[in-house]
């Protein structure tokens, strides 16, 4: 019957370190599916958890098995899988994913400590975001799709500066601390996991300016895996030849130091992938549509969505350059990865329609 692959819930998993995007890209990820995420009504307002008609976004923090008190008393870092509950997460996930709720336990960034558990419904699209959605073999078994942030040092650096020392008061001198002070942790457990991940967004000091140490302009590198199932890569004018592209002239507007994409063949930890690169920033938003129409396989539904997504998010960070390009590109293909898997469960015969 048709009714078995409905309750099915598909699984997405999105790694990187905290501070590296992962929520900017979830408001992009839960806008192509048509909804604002919301925290669950109700409940704990120290609640991790965003909840939209299609998704539920989880954060893994959540399993931590070690509270910041905890933490501290053992000398190990939250990067550290000792202080991390893999067994409860994979139980957790697994139900959901077959369709039973769980009673999730809440970490609460506040206060450090465990608060009681929330009931988590499955949804059709669960995402779980964090510091290890790739780290357990089991976990990584139930994923459909996953996605690595790879933020570099001098970015990631840059962007914590801009918050923590803007928003929340912090020294120069003690965000170079907390960076450094996870960099073995960081090095050991969560950077490994980009290995697994079907896309890596790589974001990298600009090349087109001479020792460029600002971050303020990126070099941003989408590598998407060959031959996973339901995902097909996004192509710049000819699949799988290699390209350089200098789309500034008489259609787009570029002040210095301009844009340049790149897109070709390559590998990655052993793996065949295609890269798309873009180095730069938009001057214009509007006239994205410019490159849009020459980029192929986006999966958009109409002629000119992936620039409309961007202009309604033209706010969020990201929005003028690659990360945010490529966030969007990549919500567009989970939702086509989605279409195809709950086609395919409710109609095998139809499996494989597209080239
Ligand atoms: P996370 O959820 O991983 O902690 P956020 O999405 O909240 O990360 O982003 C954290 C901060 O990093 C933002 O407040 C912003 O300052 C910066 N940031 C995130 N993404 C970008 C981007 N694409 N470009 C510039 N800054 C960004
Ligand atoms: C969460 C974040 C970590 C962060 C931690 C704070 O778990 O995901 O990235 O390091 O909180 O830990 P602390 O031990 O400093 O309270």
């Amino acid at each position: 019957s048709c009714s078995a692959g409905d309750s099915q819930t598909v699984v997405i998993g999105l790694a990187a370190d905290s501070g590296c995007g992962k929520s900017t890209f979830m408001r992009r990820l839960t806008s192509v599916f048509g909804g604002a995420a919301e925290p669950p009504k109700g409940g704990n307002p120290d609640s991790n958890t965003l909840i939209s008609d299609m998704t539920t976004v989880i954060c893994l923090d959540d399993y931590h098995s070690l509270d910041r008190t905890g933490r501290k008393e053992k000398g190990v870092t939250a990067l550290d899988p000792r202080a991390n509950d893999f067994d409860l997460m994979y139980d957790q996930v697994k139900a959901l994913k077959s369709g039973v709720a769980a009673e999730k336990p809440i970490y609460n960034h506040v206060t450090g400590l465990l608060d009681p558990p929330e009931l988590i419904k499955p949804p059709k699209i669960l995402v779980i975001e964090g510091l290890h959605p790739m780290f357990d073999e089991r976990v990584r078994d139930l994923l459909d799709f996953s996605i690595y942030l790879d933020i570099s040092n001098e970015v990631k650096f840059a962007w914590k500066i801009q918050r923590d020392m803007a928003e929340r008061g912090h020294s120069l001198e003690s965000i170079k601390a907390s960076i450094e002070a996870r960099k073995p942790d960081f090095d050991a457990y969560i950077d490994p996991q980009k290995q697994y991940a079907d896309a890596v967004i790589e974001v990298l000091p600009t090349q087109l300016i001479p020792d460029d140490n600002e971050g303020k302009v990126l070099r941003v590198r989408l590598i998407m895996k060959e031959g996973v199932e339901h995902f097909s890569p996004v192509y710049l004018f000819d699949e799988g030849s290699t390209i350089s592209w200098i789309p500034c002239g008489r259609k787009l507007t570029c002040s210095y130091p301009g844009i340049k994409f790149s897109y070709g063949p390559d590998s990655y930890f052993g793996n065949e992938v295609s890269i798309l690169e873009m180095d730069g920033q938009f001057d214009r938003l509007d006239e994205l549509i410019y490159v849009e129409s020459h980029l192929s396989n986006l999966s958009t539904k109409f002629y000119g969505e992936v620039t409309q997504q961007m202009l309604k998010h033209a706010d969020f960070p990201g929005s003028n350059n690659g990360t945010g390009l490529f966030q969007t590109i990549v919500g567009l293909k989970i939702r086509d990865l989605y279409e195809q898997i709950t086609s395919t469960k409710t109609a095998a015969p139809l499996e494989a329609t597209k080239a």
